[in-house]
């Protein structure tokens, strides 16, 4: 039996009407008929039978195993409206709609940062992303994702999953590429003690890592893993939130400046280490907010250590619990606030009654940031803008920037 695929859901199945309710397919796109074996209802041993215009040969070799991309068969232009639909969609749910900007897609082998698996076999080891819903790790070493620092390191985390990594359990690495090397994070490892950290940091040394830290401990820092924001020189700690891609963060900090526009004093909730602080701070006074002390002690240093900055103070605080408040809000021109996945319900019903004329409001997940647009604009605010920001270049995740203004 074939079935006509109506729509992707959204983690980027295909789903199609069975005659006893929806059935989901992998790797298939609205339009196309497709035959397989049915289990339950999911689709399996899928044969395309009429395929999509938008269908194209995956530029990965890896792409039909790997679970590290979920829409490599897709061209771009319909990977850029399905993003920009989902966007609408989460809109719509709300009551709203907006003008959309084109969407800004990050180039492949941008991906500076990524959690990799990790796994002893009896033979030697596995390294890369899980499988297409399995969790067997697949070998990636032409990956079209990863950044080439990233694929370069490959020998050098696998002989850290040699070393520390069992045939039972799973390492968990999270890899980012910085100026001194990569900055490697494991959780899951052996235990450590003097003679295992000794071995580990001869991996560090003979592989040009900057840093590791394992299970929470720092166990070698070659050299700083320091990141390039504007015109500072930021070390995050390890494991700290950075953008996914150099790209999607200027994208992103592009937007975020031409919904600003020219500014006296401006707060940026959700801080970070200072992807848009540090920047802004250039041509403007910037008062950052993050939960995280480490992150904030990575900002202030940074930006103490940087020329020309116009006054950029800082604040470790809870947004979710100690939001700022309309009267603490009224001490500046604008706001940037880019929370993380559940959004910011508390911040921003303080921003709806704060008065300021411009928010530029960055997301990675479009429902929250939906919810807590309808509270802006039921207070009076106008949904200016929307661009989609593509840094996960070929997955179902979907991340935003846009612009509020009250008149
Ligand atoms: C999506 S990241 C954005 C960071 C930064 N704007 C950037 O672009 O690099 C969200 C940030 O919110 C911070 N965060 C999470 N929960 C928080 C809370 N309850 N209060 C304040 N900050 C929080 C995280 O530590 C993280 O740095």
């Amino acid at each position: 039996m074939t079935y006509k695929i109506d729509r992707l859901g959204h983690l980027g199945d295909g789903v199609a009407q069975g005659t006893d309710g929806p059935i989901f397919a992998t790797g298939v796109l609205p339009g196309e008929e497709v035959d397989g074996v049915l289990t339950g209802d999911r689709l399996t041993d899928i044969r395309i039978v009429t395929p999509s215009t938008d269908r194209v040969k995956p530029t990965c070799r890896h792409a039909r195993a790997c679970g590290g991309c979920q829409l490599q068969h897709a061209a771009d232009p319909f990977v850029a409206r399905w993003k920009q639909e989902v966007v609408q969609t989460a809109l719509a749910g709300q009551g709203l709609t907006a003008p959309f900007r084109p969407m800004v897609t990050s180039p492949a082998n941008s991906r500076r940062r990524a959690t990799l698996s990790g796994r002893r076999t009896k033979g030697g080891v596995l390294l890369g992303f899980h499988g297409k819903g399995s969790d067997i790790i697949t070998q990636i070493p032409d990956c079209k994702l990863l950044h080439p620092a990233l694929i370069a390191a490959f020998p050098g985390l696998e002989a850290l999953v040699a070393l520390g990594g069992s045939r039972t359990t799973e390492l968990s690495l999270m890899v980012t590429a910085t100026r001194g090397g990569v900055d490697v994070v494991v959780t899951g490892g052996k235990p450590l003690d003097a003679g295992f950290r000794l071995d580990l940091s001869r991996i560090v040394e003979a592989h040009g890592f900057s840093r590791l830290t394992w299970d929470g401990e720092t166990v070698a820092l070659r050299d700083r893993p320091a990141q390039s924001i504007g015109k500072a020189t930021v070390v995050p700690p390890a494991g700290a939130f950075l953008q996914a891609t150099a790209e999607g963060e200027a994208a992103l900090l592009s937007g975020v400046q031409q919904a600003l526009g020219p500014q006296r004093r401006v707060v940026d909730l959700f801080a970070g280490v200072g992807t848009f602080a540090l920047p802004l701070a250039a041509t403007t006074e910037v008062h950052a907010v993050e939960g995280d002390r480490d992150m904030i002690a990575a900002l202030d240093l940074a930006a103490r250590h940087t020329q020309n900055l116009h006054r950029l103070s800082s604040e470790t605080r809870d947004l979710f619990r100690r939001p700022l408040e309309p009267d603490e809000l009224k001490a500046f021109t604008a706001a940037v606030i880019d929370p993380p996945r559940a959004g910011a319900e508390a911040q921003t019903a303080c921003l709806a009654r704060s008065g300021l004329k411009v928010i530029a409001a960055v997301s990675c997940n479009p429902v929250t940031f939906a919810r807590d647009a309808k509270v802006l604009t039921a207070a009076g605010y106008r949904l200016d803008w929307v661009q989609v920001v593509d840094q996960f270049r070929w997955s179902t995740h979907v991340e935003l920037v846009s612009r509020f203004s009250l008149t």
